[in-house]
């Protein structure tokens, strides 16, 4: 009996030095005494062994073990309670916020953007292709047959080892899907990504941009093409002296490549027009009657012009950036310094 009143003074030596916030301990406190089968509920069974002289002094002794315990369960709980809103309160609402990183176009979407804004707002529209085409699309159809020398031109990328797909070399292979969807009236931009097997340098990449355009209506001249892009630069560089020197492409008859009188008024114009104070800006021609053919259009009662030109280049002579790499390695000192102009 000596034996069990002891054990009832352990346990309120315990439970009395019991004292923590922590919500794990006080649920393992609570087990530990207060649960069904925890200490107290022992004791309570060992009540009934008790001899009746002695059941008085042990039920007392019983009762303030049991008081204690749920007393102090009752003061954790207010204790933890309040340590969380302790913490709660401790945030400081004053203290400025982590400023958010603002993302930014990219050089050549920028670019792209404004070359689109210019055109729409003469009537072009866009289409978009597909970036893995077929030989038709971006070759027969306009009129570079298998094996035309100017094939090698292109360079091209083959998808695995069937010489009929392969990855689109310029984006005048959307053109072709356009006319073939499409009646004239035909005013259309397609802007995309194009890729051709080179090497990789400063000054080439086997893959970058274009935007091209083409226009076709009835009784659609040579006067239309050049006033069109005349229009064009004087939007998108503020020159308005171009020229156009013959050229060949397989699709257009004639073909143009078209340079802006750029001038030579700084160190870096004369670098740039390589001391000419000319720029060549990009390629065009009158739509090869027998493209017109091969894409179900009537060449007798209808004409038009194509012109191409790649977005790195110009960039790159905009904004005096020497490596075309540049553009692809995404360094973010590289491109934020864009970051104001998107
Ligand atoms: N498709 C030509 C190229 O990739 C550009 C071009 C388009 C030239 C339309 C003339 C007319 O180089």
């Amino acid at each position: 009996m000596e034996q069990l009143i002891d054990q009832i003074k352990t346990h309120l030596a315990e439970v009395e030095a019991f004292q923590s916030s922590d919500p794990g301990e006080i649920e393992r406190f609570r087990i530990k005494f207060l649960a069904k089968k925890g200490i107290l509920t022992g004791l309570f069974a060992a009540f009934k062994d008790v001899p009746s002289d002695l059941k008085k002094t042990f039920g007392q002794q019983l009762n303030a073990l049991k008081v204690a315990a749920t007393n102090k369960l009752e003061e954790s709980k207010k204790a933890s309670v309040s340590k969380v809103k302790e913490s709660t309160f401790s945030i400081d609402f004053t203290r400025p916020g982590q400023l958010i990183e603002l993302g930014a176009l990219h050089p050549i979407s920028i670019l792209r953007n404004q070359v689109i804004d210019i055109f729409s707002q003469i009537g072009f529209s866009l289409s978009a292709g597909q970036e893995i085409e077929d030989d038709w699309h971006n070759f027969t159809a306009l009129n570079l047959p298998k094996h035309h020398p100017a094939r090698d031109m292109q360079d091209t990328f083959f998808v695995q080892t069937n010489p009929d797909i392969l990855l689109r070399t310029h984006t005048s292979s959307v053109q072709v899907r356009h006319m073939e969807a499409n009646h004239p009236p035909i005013r259309t931009l397609s802007p995309g990504r194009v890729f051709r097997n080179e090497d990789i340098s400063a000054r080439s990449h086997c893959v970058f941009h274009q935007v091209e355009g083409l226009y076709i209506d009835k009784n659609v001249s040579f006067a239309d093409l050049k006033q069109t892009l005349l229009y064009f630069t004087k939007s998108m560089f503020g020159k308005s002296k171009i020229r156009f020197r013959p050229s060949y492409f397989p699709f257009t008859e004639p073909s143009a490549e078209v340079d802006i009188y750029w001038g030579l008024e700084t160190e870096a114009d004369y670098r740039i027009t390589k001391r000419t104070g000319w720029l060549e800006i990009m390629g065009c021609g009158m739509v090869d009657p027998q493209v017109l053919t091969n894409c179900n259009i009537n060449s007798d009662e209808y004409s038009g012009y194509a012109f191409g030109m790649g977005l790195e280049r110009m960039a790159m002579i905009l904004y005096g950036i020497e490596d075309i790499r540049m553009f692809y390695e995404n360094d973010i000192r590289f491109l934020q310094q864009f970051s104001s102009m998107g």
